[in-house]
């Protein structure tokens, strides 16, 4: 306890009261530290009677004086004039399991002090604030009790600040616009920041990084981060187009926890499972009918042109057609066939606030539901369901129930469902990430579960670790994906785009990339291509975490490369560990991961547009065990312009300790399966 100067007063789990005899001094003033001692976090008032905390890691402030509060519309604000009336702090120290994912034990290792505020009157309302200290970062939210004269409240905004103590390196998305996860991350000192999404990544001069985000997002707004020099502001995101008002609730009620992960090196930002620590247990129970696995559908086709959504002569989703990715799915060892543009709906403008047109019930005449179900259940596979919404989330609740009912009647384990929207709002005025489309989300995420469906969310809010409460909530997209390579008129996504996701919006959770395309040149689009080599795509199947992997290619470009569509055939998507073996944000990165109850390893290095040698340090593996290491690795031509689909596979032995060296080329990759000999 030598961490915490109000020692004297506090055994962990004690309560410290005003009676309890505390001086003045320590009583407007807590410290506390993460179990290592490595971060601290300093609680105290200001002089005005203001919350405020500061903290620091290895002894080196990261954020100095930054204040917290509520500001409310009628009930005034939550800002000052407080005092502390009592401290509780506690220890905990356990390990739970995840019934899927990258990690399969994760230790939840922490110091919390929940600090009891008062109104110093006449209106003695209180608000706790809760604060964790763990040992890869802190974490703090309100917590306003049940209480006289305070019973629903509109929230304006929160007082909430993190002020970094310098002008760091910092990647972001914009949340000025549209509020749209999807755009290319900036790389700019801090006091360039304006409104950002989280997860906001910096690194300071010595290479220390520091994320912030949050957890537990459940009833309530999404938390943007707006700057002011090297200072940071929680910027909630309103209800309403016609409303200020960014969050209805009555108390008791809690926010989400406000997050800061903070790391010595930002490979270790990857393996910091804060987040996921900060949100409820598992509340769905029985969660064995979860399954990761891969897909493949009828998906790439479409965003090439070659097919459509909507009915006519190229429409896409036809019996004959999905028959054809049920058969290479059987044939291939896939899970699930995605099936886009089955339902009526997408005839007129559904994009464009025409989406209450869209049911969920009805497929397209040239869509035999009953025999396609039959059909993919006889070969072993199901069909992943789509429920694209086109933002009109009323329409959706108003068939929620029976949609559902549809899936799990057909057989359809998991569904793909999708927001796409013009602007900033959903139909109904609301904006796409403000509390209701939150509890909408959560409303989605319950019904799929009673219908034992696994929801893989596009246009989604961002991920805050909910996974953990309902492990049916298995991937999203929430970030540019491999779809804009198809669209390609701004170019696709460049080489380093997905050397900086793994460090900035994967840190929320699993991403539904799609990776896996074969065809790089994209024939159809003669001015374009896909920025990445061949082996580049198959090292993405470890680099970008998601429990459920498509292979998004047409399956007549994966018939060129057989030898490279093995490793799609054999990398796992559940995990026991995962470590991450070099990486700089932006540049390059190396991801090995253990598949989950097995002693295999797969492995997947990226690099930007720059050529660079890499040697993999095997030191990971059973030392007991010898493995056969197969290598796909960029071609000595290769390069992600002229020749990205000159690639190498080489087959060898190898053992713990030995190293893996080659030259990724630009904008290429290697990925690496070890599959354990018998043993
Ligand atoms: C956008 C999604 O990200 C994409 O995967 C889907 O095909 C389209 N919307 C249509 O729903």
């Amino acid at each position: 306890m030598n961490n915490f100067p109000l020692s004297s007063l506090l055994a962990a789990g004690i309560a410290m009261a005003l009676s309890a005899g505390a001086t003045a001094d320590e009583i407007s003033k807590t410290n506390l530290a993460s179990p290592s001692g490595k971060i601290a976090v300093d609680f105290y008032l200001t002089d005005k009677g203001q919350p405020a905390y500061r903290a620091s890691f290895a002894g080196k402030p990261v954020i100095g004086e930054s204040l917290l509060g509520l500001d409310f519309k009628s009930a005034s604000d939550m800002l000052d004039d407080f005092s502390i009336v009592d401290v509780k702090t506690r220890s905990a120290d356990s390990t739970w399991e995840q019934p899927w994912g990258e990690e399969h034990y994760i230790r939840d290792h922490f110091n919390e002090a929940v600090i009891a505020l008062e109104e110093k009157g006449p209106a003695t309302r209180k608000l706790n604030l809760i604060f964790r200290a763990y040992d890869d970062g802190l974490a703090f939210r309100y917590q306003v009790p049940q209480q006289q004269g305070l019973d629903k409240v509109e929230i304006m905004q929160e007082a909430t600040e993190f002020n970094l103590l310098g002008n760091h390196s910092s990647w972001w998305t914009p949340a000025l616009a549209g509020e749209k996860y999807e755009y290319l991350t900036e790389n700019t000192p801090l006091d360039q920041v304006k409104l950002v999404h989280t997860p906001f990544t910096m690194k300071d001069k010595s290479g220390l990084a520091i994320a912030i985000h949050e957890a537990a997002l459940k009833d309530y707004a999404t938390m943007n981060l707006a700057g002011n020099g090297t200072g940071l502001k929680a910027a909630l995101v309103p209800i309403h187009k016609d409303s200020p008002v960014k969050v209805e609730t009555s108390t008791p009620f809690a926010s989400p926890w406000r997050t800061v992960q903070i790391a010595e090196k930002e490979t270790d930002l990857i393996t910091s499972y804060l987040t996921l620590n900060l949100n409820e247990p598992n509340q769905l129970g029985d969660a064995s009918w979860i399954k990761p696995g891969k897909y493949v559908g009828i998906w790439w086709e479409l965003h090439l042109e070659k097919g459509t959504w909507n009915q006519g002569p190229k429409h896409a989703a036809t019996t004959e057609n999905t028959k054809k990715y049920i058969d290479f799915a059987a044939a291939n060892g896939f899970d699930g066939v995605l099936v886009e543009g089955w339902n009526w709906g997408w005839d007129g403008e559904w994009f464009n606030h025409g989406g209450a047109a869209f049911n969920f019930t009805k497929p397209y005449p040239d869509y035999d539901v009953d025999t396609l179900s039959k059909y993919a259940a006889d070969k072993g596979v199901y069909i992943i369901g789509h429920h694209e919404t086109g933002a009109e989330t009323d329409n959706y609740e108003r068939q929620l129930e029976d949609a559902y009912d549809f899936l799990q009647k057909h057989g359809m384990k998991a569904v793909k469902t999708g927001y796409v929207e013009s602007g900033e709002l959903l139909t109904n005025g609301n904006y796409h990430h403000g509390q209701k489309f939150v509890q909408h989300a959560e409303k989605v995420t319950k019904v799929a579960a009673a219908h034992k469906v696994m929801v893989v969310a596009h246009e989604t809010v961002k991920d805050t670790g909910e996974r953990r409460t309902y492990p049916n909530l298995i991937s999203r997209e929430v970030a540019r994906g491999q779809e804009y390579d198809a669209w390609a008129k701004d170019g696709g996504n460049p080489p380093d785009h997905t050397t900086i996701i793994p460090f900035t919006r994967l840190l929320a959770g699993p991403m539904d990339f799609t990776p896996g395309t074969f065809d790089i040149s994209l024939p159809s689009r003669p001015d374009n291509q896909v920025n990445t080599t061949l082996a580049k795509q198959l090292a993405l199947y470890v680099v970008i975490y998601s429990p459920v992997q498509m292979a998004s290619d047409l399956p007549e470009n994966y018939a060129k490369y057989p030898d490279a569509f093995q490793f799609i055939k054999d990398v796992a998507t559940d995990w026991e560990t995962t470590k991450v073996l070099s990486g700089e944000i932006g540049e390059h990165i190396a991801i090995a991961r253990q598949q989950r109850d097995s002693e295999n390893w797969f492995v997947g290095a990226i690099t930007d547009e720059k050529a660079r040698d890499i040697a993999v340090n095997l030191d990971f593996l059973n030392k007991d065990l010898s493995y056969t290491a197969t290598i796909y690795r960029d071609g000595d031509k290769a390069d992600y312009r002229r020749n990205p689909e000159d690639y190498v596979i080489e087959t060898r032995k190898v053992k713990a300790g030995d190293k893996v060296r080659a030259q990724l080329a630009a904008g290429g990759g290697m990925a690496i399966s070890l599959l354990a000999d018998p043993h």
